[in-house]
Formats: structure tokens, sequence, C-alpha cells
């Protein structure tokens, strides 16, 4: 019998987790500067929350989700995004009670039932932020600058921002109803799926990305042409706080996001570098999200970024996230009474902070030499009976080859002065 992880999953293993460790432990400073606080909610939600909050006619809806029936006959749906468990759970608990906007953010897997490769997975992992109960414009550009500054932070750079504005409830239909006009006029040209989208979802056939609709699609009515007065002007102020921040974007109103809460602000930010799954996150206003799910009408916006596609835009660009595994010691030993003296030196230095490690497979000195070396072990001690009959040893340091005497009894205060302690 053998088994594998489900298809579109993955195992993260060491050293990787490192990267991962050092992801998050940036996002958590990064994220706290610009005073967002960290949320979580359930990884699985009553399915119905994401058919009301993502909509019907999306993509992840329809085909995507993992649903499942409990054992109490509940509908249940592993999360495939994060915002609409976030909102309900600022419902649920009435934080809207509290003094405002409020700023989460979370960091965990998603699930979404796609067709596996590069960049795209089954259980993804996301690090997303939600700014609750505002409208400010300035919100939406604070939310696009701390994506790129987190991606800053990692050492990417000339990523591009793709901007649109989606509209409100007020000047959406109006749009949708040009749109449709525009698409059945150009019915012929458009690719199956697309011809069935024309009356359940049109904006969707303006991310399709087959050929012959995309030459519909470039001459389409543009949504920025027919927004109404609020969402130019909000649209416009989005614009000028970015300007504010130096922050380049180039306005695509041809942008539309994958699920249908979006209202006003919508943007992606993509990397060339990355193929077919260029979009290293995505976002937008959702202002009628809360009133879809709870009868509320609270403003809200955040934007959701996939942690794979994050590693996956580093390695393209050849960038090395700085973590390094290894010990500080490690301690070689030879013979039973050496080993129970070491085992207890270990104790004593893992309890000050040093990372230490000895053998656990009574092999001989040159093969604990060959895995403190695999471990990176920065200085290694050799222990034996003469050592200990002797109280003193040899401590080396690896990358230098240098030697230094020292008395067995003194170990934790010449560790101390050798390694910075602030380091480890
Ligand atoms: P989304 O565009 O569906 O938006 O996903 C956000 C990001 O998650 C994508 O840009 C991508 O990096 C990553 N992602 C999505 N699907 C996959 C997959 N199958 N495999 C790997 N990575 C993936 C949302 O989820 C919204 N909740 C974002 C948001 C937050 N909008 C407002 N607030």
């Amino acid at each position: 019998m053998k088994f594998n992880a489900p298809r579109g999953t993955n195992d993260i293993l060491p050293p990787e987790t490192l990267k991962w460790q050092y992801i998050e432990k940036k996002t958590h400073e990064l994220f706290s500067n610009y005073n967002y606080q960290e949320i979580r909610t359930p990884i699985f939600e009553y399915t119905e929350l994401f058919q009301r909050g993502i909509g019907e006619v999306t993509d992840i809806v329809e085909k995507e989700m993992y649903t499942f029936e409990d054992k109490g006959n509940r509908s249940i749906t592993l999360r495939p995004e994060g915002t609409a468990s976030v909102i309900r759970s600022f419902l649920e608990n009435k934080i809207y009670g509290q003094a405002q906007p409020t700023k989460y953010y979370y960091i965990g897997p998603m699930f979404r039932y796609e067709r596996p490769q590069s960049g795209r997975f089954r259980q993804f992992h996301q690090l997303g932020v939600e700014a609750i109960a505002s409208n400010d414009p300035a919100l939406d550009a604070e939310i696009i600058s701390l994506g790129i500054r987190l991606l800053q932070n990692f050492g990417l750079d000339n990523l591009e921002v793709h901007l649109n504005s989606v509209g409100c409830k007020d000047c959406r239909p109006d749009y949708v109803e040009k749109l449709k006009k525009y698409l059945i006029e150009n019915k012929d040209q458009l690719c199956d799926n697309c011809k069935s989208r024309i009356e359940r979802n049109p904006l969707r056939v303006l991310d399709c990305k087959n050929k012959s609709c995309k030459t519909v699609i470039n001459d389409a009515p543009k949504i920025t042409n027919n927004l109404c007065d609020n969402c130019a002007e909000h649209f416009e102020d989005v614009q000028n706080y970015l300007d504010v921040l130096d922050l380049e974007y180039i306005i695509n109103p041809l942008l539309v996001r994958g699920l249908d809460y979006y209202t006003n602000t919508a943007f992606e930010i993509k990397d060339n570098a990355l193929g077919a799954q260029d979009t290293v996150f995505g976002g937008g206003r959702y202002n009628g999200l809360a009133e879809e799910i709870g009868n509320r009408d609270l403003p809200g916006i955040g934007f959701a970024l996939g942690i794979e596609r994050l590693l996956l835009s580093l390695e393209a660009k050849g960038i090395e996230l700085p973590v390094e595994s290894g010990v500080d010691l490690y301690i070689t030993v030879i013979g039973e009474k050496a080993k129970i003296e070491s085992f207890k030196l270990l104790d004593k230095l893992r309890n000050e902070g040093f990372r230490t490690e000895m053998d656990y497979l009574d092999r001989g000195v040159g093969s604990q030499m060959k895995s403190a070396d695999r471990m990176n072990a920065e200085y290694t001690i050799i222990i034996g009976e003469d050592e200990l009959n002797n109280n003193s040893a040899t401590i080396r340091n690896m990358k230098s080859g240098d030697e230094k005497e020292i008395q067995l009894s003194n170990l934790l205060e010449e560790m101390k002065k050798l390694v910075d302690k602030e380091a480890v």
C-alpha cells in the first residue's frame, strides 16, 4: 500500500518551511506597522455563506468548492477564500459596535477544486487583509501600497499594478445592460463558455483569455466610462492617493475579478515572470458584501496574496530569502559515559537558547562530524572519556577551522562568548 498526498496539495518540508516562517514573521511585523490585527476564522463554514458572499454564478461557487454534508446533515464548505468569513465574523461578533474602521489580517490555507498547474493548487495559502467600515479612498491606496511594500520587503520589485473601478449597485446594472447588448451583437465571435455567460454573468466575459473573445472584449463598452458621479469621484480619489505615494499603476477597464462581491476599486498585482498564473495578489472594495450576508450596510476593502505564488515569483527572479537552518553547537560523543554527560550539557545549552544537537545513532566520530557539517553546525566539540577525565576539550569553529582548548565546565560561558546571542 502506498499513499500520496491528494492531487493539487503539497507537503511543505524543511528547509522550505523556514521560508514560510520567514514570510509569516515579516507579514506579522509589517501588517502590525499598518495597524492591522490578526483574525483567525474556521477552515470550514456553512456553504450558504460562500454561495451568497462570493456569488452563485462564479467559477468558485459553481465548480470549485469542497462541499460536503457533515454528520448532522449540514452543508459545509472548506473555505475557498477569507473575505466572506471575516465579514461573517465581524457581523456575528458585533464588531461594528466598536470604534471603526476595523483592520484585520489573516494567514492560512484555502481550498479550491481547480485544475492543478504551476501556481495553482487545490490547497493553497493566502495572506490577506480586510479594512472594514470605511469608504475612504485613502484606505484603498493604503491596502494596495501595503501589499506592494510586503513584496518589496522580500526583494520583489517591478510588479504591475492593474487598477479598475467596477462601479456600484446604482451604476453597474446600466453598464451590464450595455455590455450585454454589445456581446449579443458580437455573439458569433465568442467562445461557447462566453456565450453562456452573456445572460448569467456578462462581466466575466471580460476575463476570457480566448483569442477571438479578446478581440470582441477590446472594443466592448468600458465600465470606467459608465460610472456614476460618486463612483467616478471615488476612483479619482484612489488614484490621487496612489499618486501621493508615488505608486505607479495601469488603469485597466477590463479588469474584473472572479468574485461577485466587488464594488468600486478592483486591482490585481501581476508578475510577468509567472506565466499563466501571473497574479500575485488581488483584491478590491466590497461595499455590498455585509448587506448580502448580514443585512448591514458596511463598506470594506482588502486583498489576498497567494504565498505559493509569492515563492514562485521569488524563485523566478533568483531571490533567496535570508533563512538558514543550522545549530550553534554539535556535540560529538564517544562512549556511554560521555554521552550521558553530553546529554546533560545539551539540555543546559538549549535551555540558555543555544541551538544544540548530538548524535542519536551511536555512530563513529567521522559520521558524527559529517552530520554536524550537514546541519550547518557553527561549532563542534568532541567529548570522550579522556575529555571528561581532564575536564577539557577542543571546540572547533567549522567555518574557519580555528580550534580552542576549553574547560568543559565552562562550555556554557564559552558558547556565550563565541555565539552572538542576539542572532540565536
Ligand atoms: P482571489 O483573486 O480569488 O481573491 O485570490 C487571491 C490570490 O490568491 C490570487 O491572486 C492568488 O495569488 C491566490 N490564489 C487564488 N487561487 C489560487 C490557487 N488555486 N492556487 C494558488 N494560489 C491561488 C480572493 O480570494 C479575495 N478574497 C481577495 C480579497 C480580499 N478581496 C478583498 N479582500
